[in-house]
């Protein structure tokens, strides 16, 4: 591979950027962890180019290296193999024995615990990277009271850190990280013990800081809705590798694995037969244009908010759904907007939200469950996204 170009495997993609648009870019990061004699690698070969100005989202399962991996980009973490290059400068290459600390890496990062000093003043905490990294000119010049202002927490800076609320301490360690501006900034699920409400304030924040200041970042998050919107693209991880790297939507709407549909909530998972007499699911024969055209056994994903219900006695064609009979409701769960119905069929449950206004079932209610062709996705044996015709001609 030529070192200014990455090629995703999963989705078949190929971009390829000047050294110049390039701020971050990883070849070959590995990295093991020893844990009672055993070597646990935690990275797996991971090749991730980050451009100028572009808020890469993480994205992944607990445990698959999302933490682990910005750490070994911020220097708190040193790579077993491969290499690191910031803003085109080798800061971590193990084989050549090169490894650049962490104060001399032009990287800030937030962390999800905030990891604010608690006997420092807020102003001391942000002060802290400015000293580390000698800018005394920044230091004189009142940067501190500026980034403090910026995330409007200029009022609190003779407060020590336990004297602030969670979502103030959120935006002090975000000032902090800012102040030296870095040329890269790492966030690490940095809103994930904030209330649902803060948390949709500081992401809408970040939003505007990011459009603002035009750094480059990378945001690990859990949350979809995080990733789809504050994301210039969106990187899917799992077991230490990068699954899948794309567009928010595009990874959103064509999940290149089984393992990504179901990490982006395709959780409704229904096993298909094709074989020379057609395609069958839970006992019953869907069109071929819903299936792959390949014989062999597939799995079909769709999200719970895309499945419909109706009376098995409401009959009615749509060339574009697939109806399942032989369904029965068993667990309902309400909730404010749309209510949750799990469903027995054939060998399968499935899970399916349907807006409060549409039709009530009751527990034990004989559905059919519908299946929009241009909401499903179908997966070969290797877990591979398998294109059906609905794909093929581009509907989806
Ligand atoms: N210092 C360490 N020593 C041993 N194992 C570690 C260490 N740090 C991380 N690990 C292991 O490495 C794996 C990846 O951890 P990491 O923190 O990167 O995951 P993550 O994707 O950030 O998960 P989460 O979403 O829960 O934060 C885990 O299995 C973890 O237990
Ligand atoms: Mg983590």
């Amino acid at each position: 591979m030529n070192e200014s170009t990455v090629t995703t495997e999963k989705t078949g993609s190929e971009h390829t950027h000047s050294a110049l648009d390039v701020e971050v870019r990883v070849s070959g990061l590995s990295k093991a962890f020893q844990r009672r004699r055993e070597n646990i690698r935690v990275l797996k070969e991971v090749d991730l180019e980050v451009r100028k100005g572009e808020l890469l989202v993480l994205l992944g399962p607990s445990g698959c290296g999302k933490t682990t991996l910005l750490r070994c980009l911020v220097g708190l973490e040193r790579p077993g193999e491969g290499q690191i290059e910031l803003g085109g400068d080798l800061v971590a290459d193990p084989g050549k024995g090169i490894f650049t600390p962490p104060n001399r890496r032009n990287v800030g990062m937030v962390f999800q615990n905030y990891a604010l000093w608690p006997h420092m003043k807020v102003s001391q905490n942000v002060a802290y990277p400015l000293k580390a990294r000698k800018l005394k000119s920044a230091l004189a010049g009142g940067r501190v009271e500026e980034v403090l202002d910026i995330v409007q927490c200029g009022h609190l800076a003779d407060r020590y850190p336990p004297e602030l609320s969670g979502g103030q301490q959120q935006r002090v360690s975000l000032a902090r990280a800012l102040a030296p501006q870095p040329a890269v900034l790492l966030f690490d699920e940095p809103l994930s013990n904030l209330d649902a409400l803060l948390r949709l304030d500081m992401r809408a924040q970040i939003r505007r800081l990011h459009r603002s200041l035009g750094f480059t970042g990378v945001y690990v998050t859990h949350d979809q809705e995080e990733a789809l919107s504050l994301g210039t693209r969106v990187a899917v991880m799992n077991d230490g590798c990068i699954e899948q790297i794309g567009a928010p939507q595009e990874v959103y709407r064509n999940p290149a694995s089984e393992r990504v549909a179901d990490f982006l909530g395709a959780r409704n998972s229904i096993p298909m037969v094709v074989d020379s007499s057609g395609a069958a699911m839970a006992g019953c024969r869907i069109p071929d244009s819903a299936a792959p055209s390949l014989p062999g056994d597939y799995v079909m994903r769709i999200r719970p908010a895309h499945v419909q219900l109706r009376r098995p006695t409401d009959r009615g064609h749509d060339d574009h759904i697939t109806w399942l009979s032989g369904g029965t409701v068993v667990e309902i769960l309400p909730g404010a907007d749309r209510t949750e119905y799990i469903i027995e069929l054939a060998d399968s449950v499935l899970y399916v939200e349907i807006p409060v206004s549409g039709i009530g079932f009751h527990i034990g209610s004989a559905v059919d469950v519908g299946l929009p062709h241009a909401s499903t996705h179908c997966y070969g044996e290797d877990g591979a996204l398998t294109p059906t015709e609905h794909v093929r001609v581009g509907v989806a």
